[in-house]
């Protein structure tokens, strides 16, 4: 490996996926895992396959299907968690187990309730059983930030010397600071000679809002692995984000001695897109890097000046990180082959059926909207391609909107293929459709979010809907996208439904996380 490339490990599915309220099915994480193998990451983190049936499964298929970067799952340091992580990474061409262990006093005392003697002792067993199964072995010692250095660096030389080739040093809850970290890394490389001769890697959470700092600083004290997240996703406040801490290193190259990494820049708008329609997470406006006004100017000062000349309030390109995706139009006379031309041009290979479906959807919204942009394509298609085998929406109405409480009907195709109606008020139109619903299904569910989003500005953008729901207990959530807000509220709610009720089914049970997921 080149010394100066810095490996992205992108854990926008394990940890990013922990994140408060996102639940992702197999199919939309190996959409995501296709996207990060486009973007050129190195290592994916597919997930934790002990947390549960469906996320064993979502690891297996991803490893069995993503080809290029080093599939990933996370294991605690027991030997039920390695095999299981083993079992679902194993078929990749290029399989990793990443297994941990905390070694701060905090954890060691009140979370595992243990001594420095077991931790020594886990640390031991579980790298040695990881290694016997698998050549790429990752370690990390939990809330290092907060332990104490020395007796880290002695838990990272039993990992090393079992076999671990690359030690990751998490900053679990976001407390450290650069310089700290710096010195911190600095004191693990003096008193764990081992440290050298493998990959040293940062993970670092956002609770201070320093999390791709932190990374940074780790890079400059010689870790060569970054592991980071798309929009910044993850537990609590998130993890550094990959697209800013890609462009941190792509925009400075000059002034970083040749420090690179080899992800394909182009790609990292649209992976924010799919990552943030997918998750149902909101991308902020002024987010760094992919944020609406990542690239906008307001000021009349800063307009005149990037007319005159880019560089003057701009420091990046937008074509560099793929906004240019953004200038594919089409009209209401255009055709499949146009359609099917653009998508290609986005990166998606659609043809028979679903090209035929998705030519379908096109002409609905272009026929009432003027121009369809890239973006209208993307969230069309992601909208399309959604496996839909549980209820479906056949119609709604609004039958009643004089009252404060409006009036609707709703017919469903039930999952044995039956047809049912149901008719119901609510307070607002959107809630009357809801109840339709559940009067038609007759399932009762609670509403726990909804959220509507513009696809793109102007007053006829295509709106976006996510809702999530619980069903006995069970949180399920969808999307949908349509140029009329309440019909995607109930393409949503439907799609909500079917999968709670999967979820619920015995072939796609959800067990409850193990409590020490990080
Ligand atoms: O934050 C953390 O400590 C983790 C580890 C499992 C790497 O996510
Ligand atoms: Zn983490």
């Amino acid at each position: 490996m080149n010394p100066n490339q810095v490996l992205i490990f992108d854990t926008t599915l394990r940890d990013g996926e922990q994140s408060p309220g996102i639940s992702l099915n197999t199919e939309e994480k190996l959409e995501i895992a296709q996207q990060l193998a486009r973007l050129g990451v190195d290592v994916i983190e597919a997930g934790f396959p002990i947390a549960s049936p469906g996320d064993f499964e979502a690891v297996r298929e991803i490893a069995r299907q993503v080809e290029g970067p080093i599939i990933a799952g996370l294991a605690r340091a027991n030997a039920t968690d390695i095999d299981r992580a083993w079992e679902a990474v194993k078929d990749s061409d290029r399989p990793r187990i990443h297994t941990f262990v905390s070694t701060s006093e905090i954890h060691i005392e009140h979370q595992m309730r243990s001594s420095h003697d077991d931790v020594r002792g886990l640390a031991r067993a579980a790298v040695a059983q990881a290694k016997a199964l698998c050549d790429d072995v990752e370690f990390s010692p939990m809330d290092a930030t907060r332990a104490d250095v020395g007796f880290t660096a002695e838990i990272c030389q039993i990992a090393i010397d079992e076999g671990a080739t690359t030690i990751n040093i998490p900053d679990t809850v976001g407390y450290t600071m650069p310089e700290e970290y710096t010195r911190f890394l600095e004191g693990l490389y003096a008193a764990a000679p081992g440290l050298k001769d493998v990959i040293l890697s940062t993970h670092c959470h956002d609770d201070l809002g320093l999390a791709v700092a932190n990374s940074f600083a780790g890079v400059l004290a010689g870790a060569r692995q970054v592991e980071c997240a798309i929009n910044g996703i993850g537990e609590r406040a998130g993890n550094a984000a990959l697209e800013e801490f890609v462009m941190l290193l792509n925009t400075r190259a000059a002034d970083l001695g040749g420090l690179y990494t080899d992800v394909n820049t182009k790609e990292l708008s649209r992976a924010s897109r799919l990552v943030s329609r997918l998750t149902g997470y909101a991308v902020q406006p002024n987010k760094a890097i992919v944020g609406r006004n990542a690239f906008a100017h307001e000021s009349g000062i800063h307009q005149d000046g990037v007319l005159k000349e880019r560089t003057t309030f701009e420091i990046m390109d937008a074509t560099s990180v793929g906004l240019d995706a953004n200038s594919i139009v089409l009209g209401k006379h255009s055709g499949r082959h146009a359609l099917q031309q653009s998508l290609d041009e986005l990166g998606y290979k659609v043809d028979g059926a679903a090209l035929n479906a998705a030519f379908k959807r096109f002409k609905e919204v272009a026929d009432k909207k003027k121009q369809v942009t890239a973006l209208d394509l993307e969230a069309l298609v992601g909208d399309e391609l959604q496996q839909e085998t549980g209820f479906s929406l056949e119609s709604f109405e609004l039958t009643d909107k004089s009252g404060e409480q409006p009036r609707a009907s709703a017919k469903v195709t039930m999952p044995d293929g039956t047809s049912c109606e149901g008719e119901a008020t609510g307070d607002g139109a959107v809630d009357a459709v809801f109840h339709a619903i559940n009067a038609a299904t007759g399932i009762d569910v609670k509403l726990r979010d909804f959220r509507v989003d513009a696809v793109t500005a102007g007053q006829d953008a295509l709106g976006e809907v996510h809702v999530m729901i619980e069903r006995d207990g069970e949180a399920a959530s969808g999307r949908a996208v349509a140029t009329d807000i309440i019909e995607a509220a109930a393409r949503a709610y439907i799609r909500a439904l079917t999968l709670a009720t999967r979820r619920l089914d015995a072939d796609d049970p959800t067990s409850e996380r193990p409590s020490a997921v990080p």
